[in-house]
């Protein structure tokens, strides 16, 4: 076996109503107040908030709330940073979305650092982070961006001048990540379908990534074979807990994965998008997928590099549920014709096509120069990746 590293890993929490245990664990931690990052109004909607308020003052854990309801810009995380500082509570939860995750997660890192996040930022800022933070729980209420367990929390500023750039430190994986169904189950079903997708990716990426590992292997082919058998029935049934359960299993899998030997060219590509246009990262992911997959596929059979394929395969394998057989074409054939029914899934939900979201034809040289191929297995030209993103134009 090659040598490898396992960076930390939050401890799980998982299982229906386990949001309301929480206050219970923040108190045997010693913890007696909190910052409770959320996001908009959907867990009044929803009934959580005051369950999971009264669950608090049950334990005498007193708490100040900082809302986020759009993807974090340094002054977001700046204010939320400032808020801890002027309570001093304990700890630092975030319930939501991924960008409420990396609001919490940059503002825990932020609270003892100086200055602003902007000034920390990977290519924007020249400041380095000591990796010092405050305690911070994460409690997801989508199952997409694996953000409960990873490292880099995304920040973005929009404008002539805008950027979608990561803080970055081993430390700032979360102390503890919360997984309930139920209160996922409330997630929408177009949001289910990107953010599900975005999962997917990150796991299918990070499978086949040139630094994959024999741990991240044996988590993410698991997490894609959960995920290939549930993640229909989600998207069709968001309060079948079962399938609820089982994505929010894999996004908080794909989180570790792509922790520990990183993403590929969908990711490289949906960054540079996410900066140039108003599209969900999810649905960026989920609209590049399948194409992406085929001309990696057609690369590698193109330069025989049939350990590549292979790994394709045993992807197909897992997706479709079905026993490894000694057959490349059949677990690749299987895996594209599942990654294309997605694509039109995801477009069944919400147009998937990056026209909507005001791409133009002529931006895309650009875009597709500027997208990094990350660690995907085979060298793809610019012109290659151009190629895909027209095809979802
Ligand atoms: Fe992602």
């Amino acid at each position: 076996m090659q040598a490898f590293t396992v960076g930390r890993i939050p401890k799980l929490i998982f299982g229906e109503q386990s949001m309301y245990a929480l206050p219970e664990e923040l108190k045997k931690l010693g913890y007696r107040s909190a910052v409770v990052v959320t996001g908009g109004s959907s867990l009044e909607r929803n009934g959580i908030w005051d369950a999971f308020s009264s669950a608090l003052q049950k334990t005498d854990i007193s708490y100040s709330r900082f809302s986020v309801a759009h993807e974090p810009s340094p002054a977001d995380v700046d204010s939320a940073a400032e808020l801890r500082r002027s309570s001093r509570t304990d700890c630092i939860v975030g319930i939501g979305g991924g960008s409420v995750i990396d609001t919490a997660k940059a503002a825990s890192a932020m609270v003892h650092a100086e200055g602003s996040v902007k000034e920390y930022l990977e290519g924007v800022g020249t400041k380095t982070h000591s990796g010092t933070r405050i305690p911070l729980i994460a409690v997801p209420t989508t199952s997409g961006t694996g953000s409960e367990a990873t490292k880099n929390a995304v920040i973005s500023e929009v404008g002539p001048n805008g950027f979608k750039k990561s803080l970055r430190h081993d430390n700032f994986v979360p102390d503890i990540a919360v997984l309930d169904p139920s209160v996922i189950q409330h997630c929408p079903a177009s949001v289910t379908a990107a953010s599900g997708l975005d999962a997917i990716t990150q796991l299918l990426e990070s499978f086949v990534s040139v630094k994959a590992n024999q741990f991240t292997d044996s988590l993410a082919g698991d997490a894609l074979r959960l995920c290939g058998k549930y993640f229909e029935t989600v998207v069709v049934d968001g309060n079948n807990l079962e399938a609820r359960g089982a994505m929010a299993y894999g996004a908080y899998i794909s989180g570790i994965t792509l922790a520990n030997v990183g993403l590929g060219i969908v990711h490289g590509a949906a960054g540079v998008l996410g900066s140039r246009i108003s599209v969900p990262h999810g649905t960026a992911c989920g609209t590049l997928l399948a194409e992406a997959s085929r001309m990696i596929i057609e690369k590698a059979e193109a330069e025989g590099l049939h350990d590549v394929l292979s790994k394709y395969a045993d992807a197909g394998y897992a997706i479709a549920g079905t026993v490894r057989e000694n057959d490349t074409e059949k677990g690749i054939d299987m895996l594209l014709s599942v990654l294309y029914r997605w694509q039109e899934l995801l477009d069944a939900q919400s147009s998937a096509k990056l026209s909507a979201y005001g791409l133009k034809k002529d931006d895309i040289a650009d875009i597709a120069a500027k997208s990094g191929l990350k660690n995907t297995p085979v060298q793809l030209s610019t012109e290659e990746i151009a190629s895909v993103l027209e095809k979802r134009l």
